[in-house]
């Protein structure tokens, strides 16, 4: 798959944001190992600690499907800069795949593309325990 197919998913992904306390809708599409695609979107909560990610849920989605090893995950909002992942969301994809690649994608379709291993370094990991 393509970059720009990925991003195709993240952008649909973002059309069923559940985010009516931000009005901040976020799309995300995995690609595992096997190139199967998660999607995900942002669901938020009137008891706003509750909220997921889109990165999250696309993650979970695929873990709860036998998936763990991750190539690459597109995100995308409807915003003027390129939307990158919260600490959380760094946290829990290095959890499966600390080096995978991560396209930030801004409404206008450019993106940035980064290694994890950038946005989050010196994770804390298994190897600590
Ligand atoms: N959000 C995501 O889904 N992913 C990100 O990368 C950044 C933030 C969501 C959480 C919340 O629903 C809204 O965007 C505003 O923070």
């Amino acid at each position: 798959m393509t970059d720009r197919e990925l991003i195709s998913a993240a952008v649909k992904a973002a059309g069923f944001a559940y985010a009516p306390y931000s009005k901040f809708s976020v799309g995300a599409a995995v690609e595992c190992s096997d190139g199967t695609v998660y999607t995900g979107c942002n669901v938020e909560n009137a008891a706003l600690g509750a909220t997921i990610c889109a990165e999250r849920v696309a993650v979970t989605k695929a873990i709860s499907e036998g998936k763990r090893a991750f190539r690459r995950i597109a995100v995308y909002a409807d915003s003027a800069d390129y939307c990158v992942p919260c600490g959380a969301c760094r946290q829990v994809l290095s959890e499966f795949s600390p080096n995978i690649e991560v396209l930030c994608v801004r409404s206008d379709g450019r993106y940035v593309s980064y290694n994890l291993k950038n946005l989050l370094p010196q994770a804390f990991n298994k190897n600590f325990l």
